[in-house]
């Protein structure tokens, strides 16, 4: 089943790079993308989407495509287009490091260690963490940190690596083990973003952006939390990180709904109108490939994370995806970008389509995504 779905989304791809010409989707409305300039924090799925496409068919229109998104990328970052914000590494290490690792192209390296400096910019001494949005010093963002971030630290992780320069490695361990501490809460469920004061550094409290209250679990926080620690474990070996993504997944797992796809808040009322997540399980189901990698064969939670996958992603391709729609834009229905702000709340959204072809390609091909070499 896995090899049809992906054929498909191979199939669905290559239409959508005469549709989208040279610009970048993003969600959908009513059934069709969304399309920018590459200034939106979703740009590099698209990229992702095409390099993954491309390793799978090996046509060449794929990689010709995902090369002039990277040349985009490096237009975005000379000219600082839309960076202000913690998702540089979303945007470059699907796109200029995707061709790195593929190709082994030397100005796609740079640019990416160009990338990573920017990110390393966001650090704010005084509070010891990454800022999630704005400038520096600004009244409110100036104190947030934020779970989706911990998809943001492999392309720190990645710089240590190549450069021998440990300023990126300490920067993204200091953001993951802030991330657990205050992020991640007792129960192993978390807060969307967290505030410290400026000045002092002291914490403030959890907050949410997309979730149903403050104290709530907005479900793809969690993802990104589950497949995230387990990221920052593959880096740094940190047992710590390993035990926090799994105990994340354990959450999720046993939050989830009869068909496997989680509403978009754990804690939101259900009824039958409340909109579900599929980009959550996408994610989710990457994060427990990753979290598996890791278990000994004997480990006790192997089994019950292996048939969480299977679950999840047998009810992605049967119930969510478009397998049997061959003029359907998107590759997974009913993500949820933002309920309460009423964005996108039923819709596509590219990350959504990334995260299930990564999470196909893992099964069929143990392809591993473009997190880290
Ligand atoms: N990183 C933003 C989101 O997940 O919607």
């Amino acid at each position: 089943m896995w090899k049809l779905a992906i054929e498909d989304a191979v199939k669905k791809t290559r239409k959508n790079i005469e549709h989208f010409g040279e610009l970048f989707p993003h969600v959908s409305v009513n059934g069709k993308y969304e399309l920018n300039n590459n200034d939106d924090w979703t740009d590099g799925f698209w990229s992702g989407l095409l390099w993954l496409c491309y390793e799978y068919s090996k046509d060449p229109v794929f990689k010709e495509k995902a090369i002039q998104t990277v040349d985009s990328f490096q237009n975005r970052l000379n000219k600082n287009i839309v960076l202000n914000h913690h998702d540089i590494g979303f945007l470059y290490s699907l796109s200029s490091k995707a061709q790195w690792m593929i190709e082994k192209n030397e100005s796609a390296r740079e640019l990416t260690l160009q990338a990573a400096e920017k990110l390393l910019s966001r650090w704010r001494e005084k509070g010891q963490y990454l800022q999630a949005w704005g400038l520096k010093n600004d009244e409110i963002e100036g104190g947030r940190i934020i779970i989706d971030c911990l998809l943001n630290l492999p392309i720190l992780y990645w710089a240590s690596e190549q450069t021998g320069d440990p300023k990126y490695l300490d920067v993204a361990e200091a953001q993951a083990e802030k991330s657990r501490r205050y992020l991640v809460r007792g129960d192993d469920s978390s807060y969307h973003t967290f505030f410290f004061n400026q000045g002092t550094g002291e914490p403030i409290g959890g907050a949410t952006h997309q979730g149903y209250t403050n104290g709530s679990t907005w479900t793809r926080g969690q993802a990104w939390g589950i497949y995230g620690f387990a990221l920052s474990y593959h880096s740094t070996k940190k047992l710590a990180y390993l035990e926090t993504a799994k105990r994340m997944a354990k959450y999720f797992i046993e939050h989830l709904p009869e068909d496997y796809v989680p509403y978009w808040d754990f804690c939101a009322p259900i009824n039958e109108n409340t909109p579900r997540d599929s980009s959550a399980a996408s994610i989710a189901v990457c994060g427990l490939l990753e979290i598996i990698r890791h278990l000994k064969e004997d480990d006790p939670d192997r089994a019950y994370f292996e048939v969480a996958i299977q679950s999840m992603m047998k009810s992605l391709v049967e119930k969510y995806s478009t397998i049997n729609e061959a003029d359907a834009e998107g590759l997974l229905k009913h993500g949820s970008y933002h309920v309460r702000g009423n964005l996108a709340i039923d819709d596509y959204m590219i990350w959504g389509d990334y995260f299930y072809l990564e999470a196909l390609m893992r099964l069929e091909k143990k392809h591993k995504g473009y997190w880290y070499e």
